[in-house]
């Protein structure tokens, strides 16, 4: 369809969207474009009973969280894929996925939904699942742009961020995954520095499409749009959902003069592109419904920390043990909002998938539910006849969702009550954590010998947790963000907005960057996630390729007699920069399967953004010429390896030094 054969009524409705799911077709002269929720699984909307959306089964798979504490490349477009398969059998064009808000506070009720709180990690995962999605043939949608790091008060309340802390931080995510060419990008709810994300020429048009080079369709998250012809003007495409005044906003702005046919016919143009791509578009799945759980369960494996192990009590192989709490046999699967997924598959009792394993009779009971006690004294009972004990506590949908934020990091105190008690009557207390996003684990640590992070792992989370538990698979997940001691040591407090604005005074100082650079102790560190095998890292070598181009090559052996997956991890440091700069930040990663006794050499490339700081004063990336530390650590506070790198650009490009 050409845009001339189309008349100016015709154009404007393909603007305002059809429905709450599909793009509007002028009597069948445009291909209709359908779309779906959500990163976690296929939210298709299949019919509308009483005012209430009937979606299809799809396959439940882990959260984003989940994916990015996997920190592996071909997981996340497998999830991506994985999902994409769901959306080629029920004819969806566009995924409304992946979202890479970074994670700015713990409290973000959205945070299960995000990679991280680390521009790189979040946007090269992002840009790995957006691979995954279209290659089956379904376009992706890259979202929140931009600076959506809270739920409250989301519509309304701006982000009140700094240029270099944008550019470097909320923008870097989107910048990297772009790379990976999405058909499609959502727009934030939320004002950015007083104008809304729908209306922000500068965002829209400016950055994400002159500098960012993005060529797709920018749609509205829904009912993001407060002025149609504002919206457009600023660059907005397709404003979602359908809304019956919106056709007359546009044509009276038109006939006032406040729309001109260019800016309409540039939005009419990126939908009828998208339109014809997804048309011409050949939709193919690769994988079977069986196949869909089975990855669901494979990327859970490596999503799934281990944060504490004293005395090795884990892997429980030979050992009586006994599972307690409601999440063991109902698992928070996911955060509540629009990224449910309804989920045929039925989800195995924790108890019955490590008694499958280790063919022993595995003992269970609710222990806490809600906030009563229902089975404490066979909980008890059982955890006293048992070797060891495994409780299964979080903070369910009720607690995380979409549109709201959490107001602490604890979980309910009859939940952390109920894990001391049961130690009273067994000293081996695994606790399995199912939140979607840090918890403040001080109320019952101490009581726990081991301490496992779930998150919000999909439909396959029992059978991975089993797997982990009883040692058929090594546990290789890290953390993806900071686990503080407490809600006070982050730099937001109990903020999150003030009901007009959000401040973003910690600058580039997010999660590591925050808490090293103020020297403030953490639970667990970015990074960190331990395993049942024992990695040694030696031998780096840097080898210097270009002006700013360096490959660092090193050795990581597993001198354990456990086959494991090791997450190594690149950091740079500017030692002395002439701007405040963080005092590491991640630039590489590697996950690699290492067997037991054996070693593997890794490789990471580093390139003029490994050193980058976005200079204000100049509008630009800028390296500055000085010398570079080159770190490389199992986690962000656990070094193994250091050099030095020295860089020396053409000084007329140098602003001068002190
Ligand atoms: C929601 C979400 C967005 C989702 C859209 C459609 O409010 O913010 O992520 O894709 O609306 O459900």
């Amino acid at each position: 369809m050409r845009i001339e054969d189309l008349t100016l009524d015709e154009k404007l409705t393909l603007l305002c969207g059809r429905d709450n799911w599909t793009t509007e077709t002028c009597g069948g002269k445009v291909p209709e474009v359908r779309v779906s929720d959500g990163p976690h699984g296929l939210r298709c909307v299949v019919s509308v009973e009483n005012g209430r959306e009937i979606t299809a089964d799809a396959t439940a798979m882990p959260s984003l969280s989940v994916v990015a504490n996997g920190w592996n490349k071909r997981a996340a477009y497998e999830q991506g894929g994985t999902i994409a398969d769901d959306c080629v059998d029920h004819n969806v064009d566009v995924l409304l996925a992946p979202g890479v808000n970074i994670k700015k506070t713990p409290l973000c009720g959205r945070n299960f939904e995000y990679f991280s709180e680390d521009p790189y990690l979040a946007g090269t995962l992002a840009g790995q699942y957006i691979e995954g999605v279209q290659s089956r043939g379904v376009g992706a949608c890259l979202k929140h742009f931009c600076a959506n790091n809270v739920e409250s008060d989301r519509s309304w309340q701006s982000s009140e961020v700094d240029e270099r802390t944008l550019n470097e931080i909320y923008l870097k995510p989107f910048e990297i995954a772009l790379g990976a060419k999405p058909w499609t990008v959502m727009c934030a709810y939320n004002p950015i520095n007083g104008v809304y994300a729908s209306e922000n020429k500068k965002l829209l048009t400016h950055v994400l499409r002159d500098k960012f080079g993005f060529d797709g369709l920018v749609m509205s998250d829904w009912w993001a749009v407060h002025n149609g012809y504002k919206a457009v003007r600023a660059g907005l495409n397709l404003r979602m959902p359908h809304d019956d005044e919106n056709f007359a906003v546009l044509k009276e702005a038109y006939e006032k003069g406040y729309l001109t046919d260019e800016q309409i016919n540039e939005s009419v143009s990126r939908v009828l592109a998208l339109a014809e791509k997804a048309d011409r578009s050949e939709k193919s799945g690769k994988t079977s419904k069986e196949q869909r759980h089975l990855n669901a369960v494979k990327i859970a494996e490596e999503g799934i920390v281990l944060l504490k192990n004293e005395g090795g009590i884990l892997p429980a192989a030979g050992k009586k043990i006994a599972v307690s709490g409601v999440f063991a046999g109902a698992p928070a699967i996911g955060g509540g909002g629009s990224s449910t997924v309804q989920t045929a598959y039925k989800i195995p009792h924790l108890a019955d998938a490590i008694s499958s394993i280790t063919g022993e009779k595995v003992e269970r009971s609710m222990g806490v539910c809600e906030n009563v006690f229902v089975t404490a004294k066979l909980a008890y009972s059982q955890a006293y006849n048992a070797d060891l004990c495994v409780v299964v506590v979080g903070d369910g949908t009720a607690k995380v969702s979409e549109g709201c934020d959490r107001d602490t990091l604890k979980l309910r105190p009859e939940q952390e009550n109920f894990i001391i008690e049961l130690s009273k009557y067994n000293k081996n207390i695994v606790v399995v954590i199912e939140s979607g996003s840090a918890v403040d684990v001080s109320a019952f640590e101490p009581y726990a010998k081991a301490i496992i992070f779930a998150g919000f792992a999909g439909e396959g989370v029992n059978e991975a947790l089993a797997r982990i538990i009883t040692g058929r698979v090594c546990p290789s997940g890290k953390l993806a963000e900071t686990f503080p001691y407490a809600l006070e040591d982050t730099y937001m407090g109990n903020y999150t907005g003030d009901g007009l604005t959000v401040d973003y005074g910690e600058g580039v100082f997010v999660g590591y960057r925050y808490y090293e650079r103020y020297g403030i102790a953490v639970r667990y560190p970015f990074g960190f996630g331990l395993s049942y095998a024992k990695f040694e890292y030696s031998d780096l070598k840097i080898e210097k390729t270009g002006d700013t181009d360096f490959v660092v090559f090193y050795t990581v052996k597993n001198v354990s007699k456990v086959d494991g997956k090791e997450v190594s991890q690149v950091y740079v440091r500017d030692i002395i920069a002439m701007v405040a700069r963080p005092v590491k930040e991640l630039k590489g990663y590697s996950k690699d399967l290492i067997k037991a006794g054996e070693e593997k050499r890794v490789s990471v490339k580093l390139d003029f953004s490994s050193f980058a700081y976005y200079s204000v004063s100049l509008d630009k990336w800028l390296v500055e010429n000085g010398d570079f530390e080159i770190l490389v650590g199992s986690s962000s506070r656990d070094v193994k390896l250091s050099g030095k790198v020295r860089i020396e650009l053409p000084d007329d490009e140098q602003p001068s030094q002190i």
